[in-house]
């Protein structure tokens, strides 16, 4: 369909032109998370201040729907409060097993293009890693 067309675009459009690509100073947190189904692996970079993301980047290899999914992930949680980017990654999950999610609650920004990642299951773990990388970066990362 054109939504899954669109969808396409936008997540070669991250691929391509990632968001966010890069590191921060030595102050920020950095995160190491690999994918064990590959062994591919991201780092994220991230600066919390009262309670916000101030700056997020992220460097790794991976397929082209990780690398699309960190580019979507930096770019929406930049200037949320910890608080709501924990709630946009649960919202991230829910979609990534093809529930129903809650479309209004936040700014879901570009991460909707990933929907049609839920049809894949081998592909979830790609398109998860980089929240779980956030999670795990503001402290809060859950048990699984
Ligand atoms: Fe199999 Fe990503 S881990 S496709
Ligand atoms: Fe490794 Fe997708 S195949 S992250």
């Amino acid at each position: 369909s054109n939504l899954d067309q669109l969808y396409r675009q936008v997540i070669m459009d991250h691929y391509k032109n990632p968001r966010n690509k890069g590191t921060l100073a030595d102050d920020a947190v950095t995160i190491n998370m690999n994918n064990p189904t590959c062994g591919d692996r991201i780092q994220l970079h991230l600066k919390v201040e009262d309670g916000k993301i101030a700056e997020a980047k992220f460097d790794g290899e991976g397929c082209s729907i990780s690398l699309a999914s960190a580019s979507m992930m930096t770019q929406s949680v930049k200037g949320l409060s910890v608080d709501d980017a924990i709630k946009l990654a649960h919202v991230f999950y829910e979609m990534m097993l093809g529930k129903e999610y809650d479309e209004e609650a936040l700014d879901l920004g570009d991460i909707e293009a990933l929907q049609g990642v839920s049809k894949f299951p081998a592909r979830i773990k790609c398109a998860t890693l980089a929240w779980k990388a956030m999670e795990k970066g503001v402290g809060q990362n859950e048990a699984e």
